[in-house]
């Protein structure tokens, strides 16, 4: 049987060989519809798989999703217009089989937090709890809850959580996990293969990987949770369409070389900046002084990713200094993608956050986020060397 890697490249798309040469290249089906026969009084109707309208399906999305669900172990994947609209789907057809207690990660993308928010406003009976790091604290709230939202790394301060624990404690209490996965990829952790319930994926981010698209994806197990999902994405209108299908899924085939230097160029980044006299503090999983040292060898298998965040001694007047005085690497959001780029995480990813929580946190006003890109590594940090005089 091939590798996994093989498998996803090469999954989805079989050219049939036969000599009216077959494209290699799987086509772009841009249609919205499709002339569909079988519509009968037979059966029931819409059902996964079926292909009639693309808000529900479209040949090129299905390719994707074929690939995505070998690249994350699992069952099946689907693909949504952003990751948020993954997260928003998972949570919905989660309160819609039963959920009331939802367990949140603290220390998770910002707007995860407030989705949550928002959907105990729209659905009072809810209750969320948001806890941890600490991880006793996360352990402690999966026990008491039906559905708990963690990441496998977060972001800024690139914790990992005892991932292990967690699903084990899941499993135990009966509640289920989705695992935002996006900043460790499937390369590094597959959450359904050690016990999650689902794994979530920015796409936008390491598996699209070229800045260019916008896109998410849930992979899980079981025929029953697949349809609910499905179900929820038409009924959203969140279906990620074809020709973003398409970046995806070429993104996506190169994703273990960029991913594969981009986590050796960080370390080497990391390094440096752990030696700057103007640099307080270096968060990367890879470097011994990372408060989750221990988590990130237990639980990710060897690669830790581009992104390096670090604090700066002078504050937020040196972390303005240094934004402005970058000329390779762009101020903007995102990482994960070819360029490098560098954010603000106070004012922007976890800016709703209190300020108090944000100190806690280690979310500083000196704490800035560098997603390492594809450039040659000495370029990155001359740059930064650069710039790190002028603060
Ligand atoms: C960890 C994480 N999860 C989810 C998202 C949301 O993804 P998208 O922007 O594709 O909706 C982001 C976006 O930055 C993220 O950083």
């Amino acid at each position: 049987m091939a590798g996994r890697t093989t498998r996803w490249i090469r999954a989805g798309w079989r050219p049939s060989r036969d000599p009216a040469r077959e494209p290699v290249i799987p086509p772009v089906f841009v249609s919205a519809i499709y002339t569909h026969p079988a519509m009968s009084l037979e059966r029931e109707y819409p059902k996964v798989g079926d292909l009639k309208y693309s808000r529900e399906n479209n040949p090129t999305l299905l390719g994707l999703e074929e690939a995505l669900a070998e690249l994350e172990s699992a069952d099946w994947a689907l693909a949504f217009t952003s990751g948020m609209a993954a997260l928003t789907a998972i949570t919905v057809s989660a309160l819609a089989r039963g959920a009331r207690r939802i367990a949140v990660m603290r220390l998770t993308y910002g707007s995860t937090r407030s989705l949550v928010d928002l959907l105990r406003r729209v659905s009072p009976g809810i209750e969320v709890e948001v806890a941890g790091p600490p991880w006793d604290k996360l352990l402690e709230a999966v026990a008491r809850c039906d559905l708990a939202i963690v990441e496998s790394m977060a972001n800024p301060t690139l914790r990992v959580p005892p991932l292990r624990d967690v699903y084990r404690q899941a499993r135990e209490s009966g509640c289920m996990v989705a695992v935002d996965n996006t900043f460790a990829t499937p390369l590094s952790h597959r959450p359904l293969e050690s016990g999650a319930s689902f794994s979530i994926e920015s796409l936008t981010k390491y598996i699209s990987g070229h800045n260019d698209v916008v896109a998410g994806s849930a992979a899980g197990n079981g025929r029953e949770e697949l349809e609910r999902l499905w179900d929820v994405r038409r009924l959203l209108g969140t279906t990620l369409q074809p020709i973003e299908a398409y970046m995806a899924w070429r993104g996506m085939k190169t994703l273990e070389v960029r991913f594969e230097r981009q986590s050796r160029s960080a370390a080497e980044v990391a390094e440096w900046l752990e030696s700057h006299s103007k640099v307080s503090r270096v968060y990367y999983p890879g470097l011994p002084s990372h408060p989750d040292y221990n988590n990130a060898r237990r639980e990710l298998e060897g690669l830790y990713g581009g992104v390096v965040s670090f604090e700066l001694r002078g504050g937020r007047r040196a972390a303005f200094k240094l934004l402005s005085s970058l000329k390779l690497i762009e101020p903007s959001p995102s990482f994960g993608g070819v360029e490098s780029l560098i954010s603000y995480p106070a004012l922007a990813s976890h800016s709703n956050l209190s300020e108090e929580e944000r100190r806690e946190l280690g979310i500083t006003d000196g704490l800035l986020r560098l997603s390492v890109g594809l450039e040659d590594v000495a370029d990155i940090v001359d740059d930064l060397a650069r710039a790190l005089r002028s603060v």
